[in-house]
């Protein structure tokens, strides 16, 4: 997990305890992975494509905001193939011969996953170009005029890349996947099943109208959905009988402060902000950031796709601004010039 926000629910202490549910709960294969229909049926026919023709799978690219699937898709796709799987992720992939490493110890038709691709230095993303196309690594040995260059084959496996930040991307890195799948915010009925499915695995008692308050609560994010069942189980336990009823739910989540709309905290403040102190809007993220003493990466990366999604925010050629319904939602009045932006 990344991006930690201190006033929102993602505090740090719980790292480790997501990290061992993030595994518990992932979906183990495509028909347990819910939601993203059309990009499932999509891999489908490309993973039976590849082996019928007893072929690698081709490069793919996952992009979404995060917890929405990346990680867990990669998982899915190496075991759909029955293939291995060897992780990595762009910031520790720091030079060429980090790579060269991690490509030697692939055997045919393994899968090699690259998180954060976008973060992959330059000198690492241009050794990977050959790489890519014809499974061909260069290392370059020696210095000056005594230097050559070696030419090294590599097994034949599928690069599966993952980036919450797609616009990074280099065009030429871009181009060499031959599937590149975008994974959008889930509907509240894909979320329910998510929560329905978790409270399942994790034997917590939950009511349909309990797990459809979760649902509608999480920001369309599978992840923020599991992380806000664990809280409301812990009131159902403490305060409650035990069971995640409507009613309990809804109490839980008035008290993590996530609002009926799922917004947390920093949604809120860094609405506020946009009003209060910058009239609205349109004001650059940068200064959005200063003012809400946020990380720039938390605010594009985490907080502001889904306030984009869900309409609170608009993004305009001159900043962000606050939309009516971020008005109406914070019960402030919108001025005139933001009724354009209904
Ligand atoms: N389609 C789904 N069905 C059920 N559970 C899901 C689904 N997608 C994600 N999850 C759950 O959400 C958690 C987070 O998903 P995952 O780690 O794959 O997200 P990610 O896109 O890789 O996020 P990040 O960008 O932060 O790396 C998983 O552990 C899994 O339990
Ligand atoms: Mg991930």
């Amino acid at each position: 997990m990344k991006n930690q926000t201190p006033d929102n629910i993602l505090t740090p202490s719980l790292k480790t305890e997501e990290e061992s549910f993030d595994q518990a709960l992932r979906p183990r294969s495509l028909d347990e992975f819910i939601g993203q229909e059309k990009l499932k049926d999509n891999l489908k026919v490309f993973l039976q494509a590849a082996r019928k023709r007893s072929q690698p799978l081709d490069h793919c690219l996952f992009y979404s905001p995060p917890g929405l699937g990346k990680t867990t898709l990669a998982n899915i796709m190496a075991r759909e193939l029955g293939a291995n799987l060897r992780t990595a992720s762009g910031p520790i992939l720091e030079r060429a011969g980090d790579l060269a490493a991690m490509l030697t110890d692939l055997n045919d038709g393994d899968v090699f996953f690259i998180d954060e691709i976008h973060r992959l230095n330059h000198l690492v993303e241009e050794a990977l170009y050959p790489v890519m196309e014809d499974f061909t690594f260069f290392i370059s040995t020696g210095k000056g005029p005594a230097a050559s260059t070696l030419k090294l084959s590599v097994p034949r496996f599928t690069l599966i890349g993952a980036t919450t930040r797609a616009g990074l991307l280099t065009g030429p890195l871009r181009d060499r996947f031959g599937i590149i799948g975008n994974l959008g915010f889930y509907e509240p009925g894909e979320l329910e099943a998510i929560v329905r499915r978790s409270a399942g695995l994790l034997k917590i008692p939950a009511e349909p109208e309990g797990a459809c308050e979760i649902s509608r609560r999480c920001r369309g994010t599978p992840r923020i959905a599991n992380r806000l069942l664990r809280r409301v189980r812990d009131f159902a336990e403490v305060k409650g009988e035990g069971k995640i009823t409507g009613q309990l739910a809804r109490y839980a989540l008035d008290c993590l402060e996530v609002d009926a709309q799922g917004l947390d905290a920093l949604d809120r403040r860094l609405l506020l902000a946009i009003i209060e102190k910058f009239g609205g809007g349109p004001v650059g993220v940068e200064n959005l950031a200063i003012a809400v003493s946020e990380e720039l990466d938390t605010l594009t990366d985490v907080t502001e796709p889904f306030l984009i999604q869900a309409g609170f925010i608009a993004r305009t050629p001159r900043g962000r601004q606050a939309t009516s319904k971020a008005y109406s939602h914070l019960g402030l009045k919108a001025p005139r010039q933001n009724l354009e932006l209904l």
